[in-house]
């Protein structure tokens, strides 16, 4: 049986008394994580609070950030290094379709941060749109969000995502995961969990609803 990796994107949503609720709502519903490795990757701004949180109420929940300095520590003013990183998450989305279009990250600024990830011992989540976006050597987790699918409530096929994974797969020889985003429900995630080359699902939107969630991964 294959393991399964549900992330959930918080992007930039949720506050310090919002985290809090989710997290009891989640608690308090009923989901089944069996062969599931759940991340949930916060705003920088939650990411110490929510650790502590799923320690104290014994969540097998790993944390994950949404982005990385492509330098190490230093004179970089705003930039969260892998150090840093390093004391609160396993995992880091690294080359999100919105980082591309807002922020102007290019080939050689993704493959730095995958870089310091790795360096810093985080795994990166590599995002790529289709299966032409140029993928850094050593990554071995790779999430396929075509951009049409993301927050529209319009997701691929599951027929259509299989290809990608599959030619993703042939032309990067380190990925052992690839992951499907956009626009996934509690509703579709089990037609693309049921793929043979799909080892899992980002999720955005979905994911700001803990009850949602807890449907996503019990249905997975
Ligand atoms: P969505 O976002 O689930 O809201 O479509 C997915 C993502 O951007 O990672």
């Amino acid at each position: 049986m294959k393991r399964l990796f549900i992330v959930a994107n918080w992007k930039s949503n949720v506050t310090i008394q919002e985290v809090n609720s989710w997290l009891l709502q989640l608690k308090n519903s009923k989901w089944n994580i069996e062969n599931k490795t759940i991340i949930v990757c916060p705003p920088f701004t939650l990411l110490s609070l929510l650790k502590q949180r799923l320690n104290e109420h014994k969540l097998p929940i790993e944390v994950g950030a949404q982005d990385i300095s492509p330098f190490p520590k230093g004179a970089y003013t705003g930039e969260i290094a892998a150090d840093q990183l390093a004391e609160y998450v396993s995992y880091v989305i690294i080359g999100h379709s919105e980082r591309r279009k807002y922020f102007r990250e290019a080939d050689q600024m993704l493959s730095n941060k995958v870089d310091m990830a790795l360096q810093g011992k985080i795994t990166p989540i590599f995002c790529v749109q289709d299966a032409t976006t140029v993928v850094p050597r050593d990554v071995s987790i790779v999430a396929y969000e075509p951009v049409f699918a993301i927050g529209t409530g319009n997701p691929d096929t599951p027929e259509s995502a299989e290809k990608v994974s599959m030619r993703i797969r042939e032309e990067n020889k380190n990925v052992r995961k690839v992951l499907y985003g956009g626009s996934v429900t509690d509703k579709n995630v089990n037609s693309f969990i049921s793929r043979s080359s799909i080892d899992g699902v980002l999720v955005g939107s979905a994911s700001l609803d803990p009850v949602t969630f807890s449907h996503i991964i019990t249905n997975a």
